[in-house]
């Protein structure tokens, strides 16, 4: 959170006072930091620089124009699992030299307008989706490069419901099939294997899953006597979105991918989106009403579960603090919550904190990542404006949603 800092007690984004944004713009909003944004980049990038990479950020991650121009503009590649994506990605400025595209269910018409499109890589996650792709490729009189996705069976270790590296879960293909499809891949006139992909997870802050991931990686390759130009390790990398806990430590990852490829010669794919974007952005709103119960008070907000999914959905905490800041030792126990008739519509209790009226605005901290991304209509709420804060300059770059357009 330091592109998010206090001036004179009032919480400021970079140069620009909060309590000012939301005057201009209204609440709810979404708000981001580019000099956050290309702190977060670059950090990736002096972690892994010793060796050769490609850094695919992961769209799915927040899709906003602007955000993937800016990366982009930075060197950045991208990752995208729709056709959708892969368009915005390309209008973005994301040359298609550097576009990896990832997913189980890939459409026909998505895996055509990808190979049109001339992208670097598909990452392909079944047999019948490489016989799609040969099918294109043989009409199209071309050879298109691809990756096969292995589940190496490994627990992230992370919230279950976005853990994907495991036996049970969708993704990925099995050592047994992965390898039967290596040697399918290489008798194919029309795909070219350059690539193994895995990704077990996200929000990943412990180094071991990566670690065993990486060892059943050089197991399969090994097994597979196939010469892998690139291996692509996916997303994951987790950030600390409370003072208790800490994001990944990214020097150990880089020690232990080191450590791999002393046994393979190939290059690396990262495909981050959380450790990029997630602190980069807040989501601010206002206090509709204070609804006062003996046990605790309500406190009532303009932004709900549609807006912000994660609580709701994995039971994520997101720090909240307030726009304001105010001295005097009175302090309340709240419980933040949104407007939605869902009793899951609820962000955080929170101990302590300074006493709150009506009409306050408060922040919703980390949300950059699967915020915005993960947001919907639902109880026919327009979504949030978005701006993209540059040193003093308020841009923005997603209009609020107007009602009429639901309607
Ligand atoms: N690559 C693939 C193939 C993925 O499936 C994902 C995320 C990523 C990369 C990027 O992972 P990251 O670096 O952001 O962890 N909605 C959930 C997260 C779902 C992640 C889905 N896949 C959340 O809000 O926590």
């Amino acid at each position: 959170m330091s592109w998010f800092e206090y001036r004179n007690q009032v919480l400021c984004a970079e140069s620009v006072s909060l309590a000012h944004i939301a005057k201009e713009v209204g609440t709810p909003l979404y708000c981001y930091s580019t000099a956050a944004l290309k702190a977060n980049y670059e950090e990736f990038v002096d972690a892994f620089r010793d060796r050769d990479v490609l850094i695919a950020y992961s769209v799915k991650a927040n899709a906003n124009q602007a955000v993937i121009a800016t990366l982009s503009a930075c060197g950045a590649g991208a990752d995208v699992v729709s056709g959708g994506e892969l368009q915005r990605a390309l209008a973005a400025g994301v040359p298609g030299s550097r576009i990896v595209f990832s997913g189980v269910g890939k459409t026909f018409e998505e895996l055509n307008y990808a190979i049109n499109k001339k992208i670097f890589l598909i990452n392909a996650e079944s047999k019948s989706e490489i016989i799609e792709i040969e099918k294109i490729a043989k009409s199209k009189k071309r050879i298109i490069d691809i990756g096969i996705r292995l589940n190496p069976n490994t627990d992230a270790k992370t919230i279950n419901q976005i853990s994907t590296g495991k036996k049970e879960d969708k993704f990925g293909l099995t050592e047994k099939t992965f390898i039967e499809l290596v040697k399918y891949a290489k008798n194919s006139k029309y795909v070219n294997l350059k690539c193994l992909s895995v990704h077990i997870g996200s929000q990943i802050v412990n180094n071991l899953p990566y670690e065993k991931m990486l060892k059943v990686i050089d197991r399969v390759i090994k097994k597979s006597n196939h010469k892998f130009e690139f291996v692509d390790l996916g997303g994951g990398i987790g950030i600390a979105y409370h003072n208790k806990t800490k994001k990944l430590n990214y020097k150990k990852y880089s020690i232990s991918i080191s450590k791999f490829l002393k046994n393979h010669n190939s290059k690396i794919i990262f495909e981050p989106g959380r450790s990029i974007i997630g602190d980069t952005g807040i989501l601010i709103s206002k206090i509709i009403y204070i609804k006062k119960t003996k046990s605790k008070d309500f406190i009532i907000l303009d932004s709900a579960m549609n807006d912000l999914m994660r609580p709701a959905l994995y039971g994520s905490n997101h720090k909240i603090i307030p726009v304001i800041k105010k001295g005097g030792s009175s302090k309340k126990t709240y419980e933040f919550v949104g407007p939605i008739c869902e009793s899951t519509d609820k962000f955080l209790t929170s101990k302590n904190f300074q006493k709150l009226k009506e009409k306050d605005l408060i922040i919703i901290c980390d949300v950059g990542a699967y915020g915005m991304s993960l947001s919907s209509n639902y109880n026919v709420r327009p979504n949030p404006i978005e701006i993209l804060i540059k040193g003093s300059k308020i841009n923005i770059i997603k209009k609020r949603q107007k009602l009429i357009d639901l309607i």
